[in-house]
Parts: C-alpha cells; sequence; structure tokens
C-alpha cells in the first residue's frame, strides 16, 4: 500500500513569514512542502521560483531522519528550461505539467539525470489516458482539482473518476490532489484512492494545523 503523504501548500503562507511558518508546517506533522512556482504565463499569476526555494533550502537542511521534502509543482511554460535551477535551488521532486511539454518522456529523463524525482500533473480539462505510457516512470502523478493558478478554489469532486482510475491501474503509484483539499473534501479525496494531499488555504488558516494535519492523515491511512 502507498504511504499517506500531507503537504501544505506554502502559496497560503504570509510570505512575510515564510521561513517560521515553513518550520511551523514541519513542527505539526507535515510530510513535505508544496512548493507552487507560477510564471505569469502557463498561469495567470506569478508566485516564487528558485531564489526562494534555495533560501527556504538554507533554513531547513536535508536531515536524516527529519522531514525535509519539497515538492515543486512547476506551472511554467517551459518545464524544461528550470530543471537544473530547481535541482540547484535544492528541490526534490519537480513536477510538470502535460499540458506545458512537447516531449514528457524527455523531460521526465531530464529531470531525473539531475537527481530529481519526476512527477506529471494534468489540468482539469485534460483526460487522465495521457498518463498511461508515463505512469511507469514518474514517481507521482497529481490529478488537479482546481484549475492552476490560485489557492483557495473550490475542491471538484468530478475529477475523482480520474483518480479511481490511477489508483485501479497503478496500486502502488503515488497519486497526488491539489485544490480546495481540507476537513470537508478529504473523504472524497481518499476514497478515490489519492494519497498525497496537497492542502494550502486549510492548513495555513487552521487554528491547529497539527489536527487538520493528523486528520487529514488518518483519512487516506483508513
Ligand atoms: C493552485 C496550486 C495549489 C494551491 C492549493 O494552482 O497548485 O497548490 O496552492 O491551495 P488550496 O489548498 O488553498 O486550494
Ligand atoms: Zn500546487
Amino acid at each position: 500500500m502507498v504511504k499517506p503523504i500531507i503537504a501544505p501548500s506554502i502559496l497560503a503562507s504570509d510570505f512575510a513569514h515564510l521561513g517560521c511558518n515553513c518550520h511551523k508546517m514541519y513542527d505539526s506533522g507535515a510530510d513535505w512542502l508544496h512548493i507552487d512556482v507560477m510564471d505569469g504565463h502557463f498561469v495567470p499569476n506569478i508566485s516564487l521560483g528558485p531564489p526562494i526555494i534555495t533560501s527556504l533550502r538554507k533554513e531547513i537542511p536535508r536531515e536524516e531522519g527529519k522531514p525535509t521534502f519539497f515538492d515543486c509543482h512547476m506551472m511554467v511554460s517551459e518545464p524544461e528550461k528550470w530543471v537544473p535551477e530547481i535541482a540547484k535551488a535544492g528541490g526534490d521532486q519537480y513536477t510538470f505539467h502535460y499540458e506545458s511539454t512537447k516531449d514528457p518522456v524527455a523531460l521526465v529523463k531530464l529531470i531525473k539525470d539531475h537527481g530529481l524525482k519526476a512527477a506529471c500533473a494534468i489540468k482539469p480539462g485534460t483526460d487522465v489516458g495521457v498518463l498511461y505510457p508515463l505512469a511507469e516512470s514518474l514517481d507521482m502523478a497529481l490529478v488537479m482539482t482546481v484549475e492552476p493558478g490560485f489557492g483557495g478554489q473550490k475542491f471538484m469532486k468530478d475529477m475523482m473518476p480520474k483518480v479511481e482510475d490511477l489508483r485501479s491501474k497503478y496500486p502502488q503509484l503515488n497519486i497526488q490532489v491539489d485544490g480546495g483539499l481540507g476537513e470537508a473534501t478529504i473523504d472524497d479525496a481518499a476514497n478515490a484512492g489519492a494519497n498525497v494531499i496537497v492542502a494550502g488555504t486549510s492548513c495555513f488558516t487552521a487554528p491547529d494545523p497539527s489536527k487538520l494535519i493528523s486528520l487529514l492523515r488518518s483519512k487516506v491511512e483508513d
């Protein structure tokens, strides 16, 4: 069985206190930090890029036995271009969008050649079948549950058949859902078979993030 992985999205953090807030999420039981990189072109928003990831990696150095994993969600038009920089900055996983590249197979190889884990995301309008030829070479598939670009949107439950389909075909694959996840929507995602849960607004507005993270984890474990 795949294990539950809870990944707070730092897009929902107050960026003036980013370092502290990242520590707080790991201290509250987060497994990964989900880092949304947006270029204002693939999506209609700009967020953060390699210099901030470099600073965060200095603040949160890799340490045996401690969660320090940086899950980089690349919402950019030229995903090939940023692989070396994300590797250098201290990313651990590079999730590109299927819609953003002409050659996903070559891109997966490029990502792995740079020592990063490789993941592929699909937007809500993209058929899940595009992932089949890639799945065996991926460390994770990301099924978007909102249109990428902004935090705080409503979870699209109608994406769950994609997750069910992937889970039935690939029992060992990490399947991530991203957008609108929290207490009210975790059951749908967990029942469909998602095991990697991105939660931005819900984690960063929770009065007690550790409680929420435990709850999300327990639903995936069930
Ligand atoms: C949206 C981003 C998400 C976003 C999730 O484009 O990919 O990671 O931060 O935020 P919430 O959990 O607030 O929907
Ligand atoms: Zn994301």
